[in-house]
This record gives C-alpha cells, sequence and structure tokens, in this order.
C-alpha cells in the first residue's frame, strides 16, 4: 500500500486516523503511557519523546529517567509525570535495573524505550529481561534496538503483547546484519522480512518510511520532507506511536498513523518556518 491518506483511511477507517473523543470521556479512558528514555547527556530526547506522546492525546504520560535529570527535566512540560529511578549519580541508565523498569510498567498501557538511553555493558539482558517480563504493548526505538540486534532470538522471543521497533536505516542494519545500502535497496522487503523475524510491526524510517507487518503488509508512507533530517525527529516517531497504542490502537494502525501525522506536522512546521532547514523536532511537536 502507499499510504497517503486515502490509502490509510481505506486501511484503518477515518476515525482511527481522526479519533473524536468520547464527550463523556475522562483521562482513564486514553491510556498511561510510560516513556523510558533520555540521560544526562541526552535528556531532551526523553523529553521529546515524552512530550509527543502527551500532544498525541495520551491520558497520562510518565517519563521513567535517571534521578540525577529530575532538576533538569522537572517543569519544562508540566503535564508530564516523572519516575526517578535511582541512578547512583550518574545522569544514566547503567546502575538502573531492568526490575526498577518493570516496576514502573505495571499497569500501564505501553513502554516506550530507548530514545537517548546510552550504551554499557551488559543491556542485551537488561532489554531481554524488560522484554519478557513487562506485561505491556513496547515501542522499542534508538538505543533499545541497538541492544535488540546484539540478542539472539531466544533472548528475544515472540511477546504475547505487541511489538513495534521503529530503525532508522542504520539501527536497521544491525539488526538485520545487512549493510545500511543494502537495507535502503530494498527497504520494502527488508522491513517485512524483519517483521516476520522479530514477529513485530516495523517501522523502517527515512524517505518514504516504510510499516510493515508480520503478516506481510507493507505501507509506504508519502507525508515528510528532508527538513526532518534533524536530531530528536525519530524522538517525537517513538513518543507519538506509543500515545497512538496507548489509546488502544492496534499495532499496525497506531504505526502507520503516528508516521503518517509525524510528516503530515514536519510537513506544516516546515512551511511556517519558510524553510525545511529550519524545522526543529519540538516543532513538529507544536504543529500536532
Ligand atoms: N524525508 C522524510 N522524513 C525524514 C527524512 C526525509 N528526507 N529524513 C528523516 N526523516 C524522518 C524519519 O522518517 C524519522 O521519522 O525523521 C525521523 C528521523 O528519525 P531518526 O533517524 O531516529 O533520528 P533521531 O533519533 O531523531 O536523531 C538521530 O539517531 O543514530 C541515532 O544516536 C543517533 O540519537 C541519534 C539519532
Ligand atoms: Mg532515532
Amino acid at each position: 500500500f502507499i499510504g497517503t491518506k486515502a490509502a490509510i483511511e481505506a486501511l484503518y477507517g477515518r476515525n482511527r486516523l481522526y479519533p473524536a473523543r468520547d464527550a463523556e470521556a475522562n483521562k482513564g479512558n486514553y491510556g498511561h503511557a510510560l516513556i523510558a528514555a533520555g540521560t544526562w547527556r541526552m535528556n531532551g530526547a526523553g523529553l521529546l519523546t515524552a512530550a509527543a506522546c502527551l500532544r498525541m492525546g495520551a491520558g497520562l504520560t510518565t517519563w521513567a529517567m535517571p534521578d540525577a535529570l529530575l532538576p533538569i527535566a522537572a517543569g519544562k512540560q508540566p503535564e508530564l509525570m516523572y519516575a526517578p529511578l535511582a541512578d547512583n549519580g550518574t545522569g544514566d541508565w547503567t546502575s538502573i535495573t531492568a526490575d526498577d523498569v518493570i516496576s514502573q510498567a505495571e499497569g500501564k498501557a505501553v513502554l516506550a524505550i530507548g530514545p537517548g538511553l546510552g550504551r554499557w555493558d551488559g543491556d542485551t539482558a537488561w532489554l531481554e529481561q524488560i522484554w519478557k517480563e513487562t506485561d505491556c504493548p513496547l515501542v522499542v526505538d534508538a538505543d533499545a534496538l541497538n541492544m535488540l540486534a546484539e540478542g539472539s532470538g531466544e533472548q528475544f522471543p515472540k511477546r504475547n503483547r505487541p511489538v513495534i521497533l521503529t530503525p532508522h536505516p542504520g539501527e536497521m542494519a544491525r539488526l538485520t546484519g545487512q549493510s545500511i545500502k543494502s537495507v535502503q535497496a530494498d527497504r520494502v522487503e527488508a522491513a517485512k522480512r524483519l517483521a516476520r523475524d522479530r514477529h513485530a510491526t516495523i517501522v523502517l524510517k527515512g524517505a518514504a518510511t516504510v510499516t510493515a507487518t508480520p503478516d506481510g503488509t507493507a505501507v509506504i508512507n508519502t507525508t515528510g520532507n528532508p527538513g526532518m533530517a534533524t536530531g530528536g525527529t525519530g524522538d517525537v516517531l517513538a513518543g507519538m506511536t506509543a500515545s497512538l497504542v496507548a489509546q488502544g490502537y492496534e499495532p499496525e494502525a497506531a504505526a502507520v498513523c503516528a508516521v503518517w501525522l509525524h510528516g503530515e506536522a514536519g510537513d506544516r512546521a516546515a512551511y511556517a518556518h519558510s524553510h525545511p532547514r529550519s524545522l526543529t523536532a519540538g516543532d513538529i511537536i507544536q504543529a500536532l
């Protein structure tokens, strides 16, 4: 499928793309999302993910972070809730246990994990435990994808809750063991194959983002512009996708709708700034 607005509406229905809120709604109807993201050096990655999740309509959004970040994060986005996790004063995730994350994820509608996490020894086992022991859908992005790439199929088996992976071509190359060039030579095939192998919805980002599902469907997106090739835009997409999952969208619909709206908002923001080069990731959130 080519992901024009008409095709998305045909696939998932107009109400999926533009969901009306029930007049009697309360925040409990729209899910509580947990965002595990950000370090001292890249705290903005966490903020962008969490802020995008809020703006996309999740009922509640909690940002789990190394607790040294709290003083700089607090107040930047007052609608967020925070789960500061004991980090030994490092400002990073190295001493935060998988159990810390798993207990925060309890009762949440989705866990988005990865933007600005950083890398450390033993991180594959850390993600493996989260993968196996959390009971909610997962959106896995950025550094968490690199952990996943190093793990075996046994470490990351088919979950009984949905998984959405959102690699850019470099992350995709690590996940598949291909070169970036061969990923880009047949993006649809690469995404479909990984979807089957990892039992997950795959969002292969970049111009003409491909969303592929294990059953062999692929949707090619038509929105977006090269102004979006700037740090943080991927974090925004991860937060938007998690938000739609929290609101009850099936993983494929969440991914396709988030990708389309992310590009559309990016196009509007580029117009608003007169030139795509002036687009920043935060502008996409504003344009939503
Ligand atoms: N046309 C349309 N959309 C584009 C284009 C383009 N030419 N270029 C980028 N985009 C979109 C992608 O589809 C994706 O949604 O912008 C987003 C970029 O996401 P990422 O590549 O994940 O970028 P981001 O994470 O924000 O920043 C770079 O990637 O390699 C890691 O560690 C690195 O943290 C850094 C990060
Ligand atoms: Mg990224």
